[in-house]
């Protein structure tokens, strides 16, 4: 995989910019943030922005990375520079990965399979949302043989787990990603203020309306929630919705009234607080894959994780939109990296916004880092080719920032020198 390296992505910036032709994404991120925001509708931007309670995790993702600061040393040669690095066997261009989003139809119309078009071009893993809006197959179609993961949401059905970790390995995934933070939905005042919940029209349920054991559950009898059902424009609106969106003949969905059996199936099952470690036995047993936990940010459980034989542990807070309060992913890394002890990969995200956060976690003992909502707003303004011009951006970020601290290769960002200004 050719990739464009920094100097060569930075001179092109400058001369097409000397000939009147400027880049289409911001390269600064509240100014990609602020042009997503006029793209987006109202609800899309209230779920992707948002956060949990009074956002003050999600403002914590980010004050922590100023509290550490990059020491640069001189005189170090760095003319050759690579950031090629290992994941689970696999060889990567960079140590950076696009963590799991559902429901990205709301951003784009192409949504989950134009990340993975420009992921699967760059050679960068995609971890497919279990709630996605595109089914992992098609998404796997294309990407060729680019590295992707599945992102399990442990559902009441266990027939339906086994179902998915086994579309997961045939689909090409590299391992299986454990979200261990959402057996509940957090309280999120900017959906809550909009009463808006995607799922409920039908959007980024794709893996489940695609999947057999699913549709098999659908026939089941729904013991129903008593809520009174109240016909209005906004109903129709979102039975309309539902309908579209389940696979197969409009007209047939709606005599049938798939489209809202399906959601419907979907809000019965689709998650189980009471999972706990003991059930990780299960997930072994049913697939050989590499078993990663998301959501992990106590060192007690990373120790617990390793006890348990699982082979990555992924520090995340999903973005401060679970626990509002919560500390930051990288105040955790540290002590998570201190129990971990190189034995197994250690992946991160939450809050980051440009190549000197990578450098920052990487340095701090991260094996890779996730891009949350920056590929967010990315796909919002230039779909596939968006999410392409942020991950060169940010390569070519991470690269500069590297070769000008004084390293040449992710190994020696490991060694890099940073302080803890608190
Ligand atoms: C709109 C949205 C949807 C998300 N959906 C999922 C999901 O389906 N599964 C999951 O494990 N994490 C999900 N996450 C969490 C991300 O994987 C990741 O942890 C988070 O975006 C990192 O924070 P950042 O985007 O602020 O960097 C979602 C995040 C956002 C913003």
């Amino acid at each position: 995989m050719q990739l464009i390296n920094a100097l060569d992505r930075q001179r092109s910036v400058y001369l097409q910019g000397a000939s009147g032709t400027l880049q289409k994404l911001p390269f600064d991120f509240e100014d990609l943030e602020k042009r997503a925001q006029q793209q987006m509708h109202p609800k899309a931007w209230a779920y992707v922005a948002g956060g949990a309670g009074q956002e003050d995790t999600m403002q914590a993702n980010r004050t922590e990375f100023a509290r550490w600061r990059i020491v640069p040393r001189m005189l170090r040669d760095v003319e050759s520079r690579t950031l090629g690095t290992q994941l689970f066997g696999l060889e990567l261009p960079v140590p950076f990965f696009l963590a799991p989003i559902g429901v990205l139809e709301m951003v784009h119309p192409e949504a989950d399979r134009a990340v993975a078009q420009a992921a699967g071009a760059m050679g960068i893993p995609y971890l497919f949302s279990n709630q996605a809006s595109v089914p992992m197959e098609i998404c796997a179609a294309a990407m060729g043989n680019s590295p992707r993961f599945f992102q399990l949401y442990w559902s009441k059905s266990d027939e339906l787990v086994v179902s998915f970790l086994q579309r997961a390995k045939a689909a090409g995934c590299s391992g299986i990603v454990v979200t261990l933070d959402t057996t509940m939905l957090g309280w999120r005042p900017r959906d809550l203020d909009l009463a808006s919940l995607p799922f409920l029209s039908g959007m980024g349920i794709a893996q489940y309306t695609s999947d057999p054991v699913f549709r098999q559950i659908m026939e089941e009898p729904d013991p129903g929630t008593g809520a009174p059902t109240t016909i209005s424009w906004e109903s129709i609106r979102t039975l309309i919705g539902a309908t579209r969106r389940f696979p197969g003949s409009f007209w047939k969905n709606l005599r049938s009234n798939a489209g809202i059996n399906a959601v419907r199936t979907f809000i019965r099952i689709y998650s189980r607080p009471n999972i706990t470690w003991k059930d990780l036995h299960f997930l072994r047993q049913h697939t050989d894959l590499p078993i990663i936990l998301k959501g992990i940010l106590h060192p007690d459980d990373a120790r617990k994780a390793l006890d348990y034989g699982v082979d990555g542990i992924y520090i995340s807070n999903h973005g401060g939109r679970q626990v509002d309060g919560a500390i930051s992913a990288l105040e955790a890394l540290p002590g998570i990296v201190e129990v971990v002890r190189n034995k197994v990969p250690v992946l991160i995200d939450s809050g980051f916004r440009g190549g000197a956060d990578a450098f920052k976690a990487l340095a701090l003992g991260a094996t890779a880092v996730g891009i949350g909502r920056p590929y967010c707003y990315a796909l919002a303004l230039n779909g596939a080719a968006g999410v392409a011009e942020l991950l060169n951006n940010w390569m070519a970020d991470l690269e500069l920032t590297m070769g000008l601290a004084g390293c040449k290769s992710v190994d020696e960002i490991k060694t890099a020198t940073l302080i803890n200004t608190y």
